[in-house]
């Protein structure tokens, strides 16, 4: 990595801004229902407090409109990190201003606060110049452990780095972009990448980028529909993005000339709702008209689990179909299977994905689950993350 690392940088009894992405699924009484973000972030946290760093940290939850709203608080995050570092974390009321300075003034070495949520501020998402000034007054050393939100040009990921110097990525930074850019980078081959999910616009520049890389492509989910649209099957009333499907009929044909073999689906589960309780297997030629595909079918899941089992590398992002009703997560949790039982290395990215292999049971059988959902895809499409291209050059 040519940017400077936690390591690299002397934390001793300074003020260090931690930017980390405790953006975290909460549910209706506040409650946090999945702590993976919180966790990931421990190993900085707990290096930062061996050092005897006085750690601000700050992060964004949700998309509040600017102002405080009690169920968008951080405060429920602080208590949870509180639990696990077996340490207090208190939550400040604000995220800037003098009371927080003063608070930040009167941390000793080793103690932790957590600023209020940054997107309280309207003036974080406008990357606003003062307030990345009244941020970057709280401390002496910035660390960014928020893979999850690099791709977000903020205040707090964008502007307060290029104002605190040195500016280093924390070691959950470090491991996504290890693992991320080394399969892009340096990937072992076979190299399979296995894309699903609904929204076709947003992966479609990720395809592109994939086919320079690897050497088979699985489209399943929602994704794969579009593909099949543009092979000219009548998908009913599936879901697929009618003005992508000329695209989507150039990338197979890319696919071809880079002889890169690209895998949709041979059978599908088909259900006039997707709260139904049972679907329908049929193969691609009989889809009814009011049907709509919901999972792959089971002879899709076997021709994928082969092409997975043969890999050496394996990048996932996007579930196979409708995985929230458990009838219809068989295909999701089949790849899961698969990637659990394969030699290969495996990487799940995105948010989806990621809870699916969760909820298999699975986790702990794949080589790395990325903390990124959008932020590993804009990675992947090829992009400068502006969170990374603000950290400070490590021979700069
Ligand atoms: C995420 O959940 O992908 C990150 O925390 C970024 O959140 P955002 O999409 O609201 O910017």
């Amino acid at each position: 990595m040519e940017k400077l690392m936690l390591k690299d940088i002397d934390v001793n009894n300074k003020r260090v801004f931690v930017r980390v992405d405790f953006n975290v699924p909460l549910d209706d009484n506040g409650a946090i229902t999945d702590d993976t973000r919180i966790r990931a972030a421990l190993p900085t946290l707990r290096y930062l407090r061996e050092h005897a760093a006085k750690v601000v940290l700050a992060s964004h939850l949700g998309r509040p409109k600017g102002g405080f709203e009690a169920r968008y608080s951080v405060a429920p995050a602080a208590r949870r990190l509180s639990e696990l570092l077996e340490t207090e974390v208190p939550t400040l009321s604000d995220c800037i201003g003098p009371e927080v300075e003063a608070k930040v003034a009167a941390l000793k070495p080793g103690e932790i606060v957590m600023l209020e949520n940054l997107r309280f501020h309207a003036a974080e998402e406008k990357n606003s110049p003062e307030f990345a000034e009244a941020l970057a007054r709280l401390a002496d050393v910035y660390v960014n452990d928020a893979f999850g939100a690099a791709h977000r040009a903020h205040a707090s990921v964008s502007g307060v780095p290029a104002l605190i110097q040195p500016a280093a990525a924390g070691f959950l930074m470090s491991k996504e972009l290890d693992f991320l850019g080394g399969a892009l980078e340096s990937p072992r081959r076979p190299f399979v990448a296995i894309l699903g999910g609904k929204k076709v616009s947003d992966k479609i520049k990720v395809v592109e980028t994939l086919l320079t890389r690897v050497d088979s492509l699985i489209i399943g989910g929602g994704m794969a529909n579009t593909f099949l649209k543009a092979c000219g099957v009548d998908v009913g009333k599936s879901l697929y993005e009618p003005s992508q499907v000329e695209l989507a009929a150039e990338l197979l044909d890319l696919a071809e000339r880079s002889k890169v073999a690209v895998h949709l689906p041979i059978d599908v589960v088909v259900a006039t709702d997707i709260n139904a309780e049972e679907g329908e297997i049929v193969g691609l030629d009989a889809i009814p008209v009011d049907g709509a595909i919901v999972d792959i079918g089971p002879a899709t899941g076997d021709l994928f689990a082969s092409v997975i089992a043969a890999a050496r590398l394996v990048l996932w992002n996007g579930p196979m179909g409708v995985f929230e009703n458990p009838v219809f997560a068989v295909g999701t949790f089949g790849v899961a299977e698969a990637l659990a039982a394969s030699q290969a290395v495996t990487i799940v990215g995105g948010g989806d994905s990621a809870a699916a292999v969760e909820q298999s049971g699975l986790a702990s059988r794949m080589t790395h689950i990325s903390t990124g959902g959008g932020a590993s895809l804009e990675f992947l499409e090829g992009k400068v993350l502006p969170g990374v291209a603000a950290l400070t050059d490590r021979h700069g």
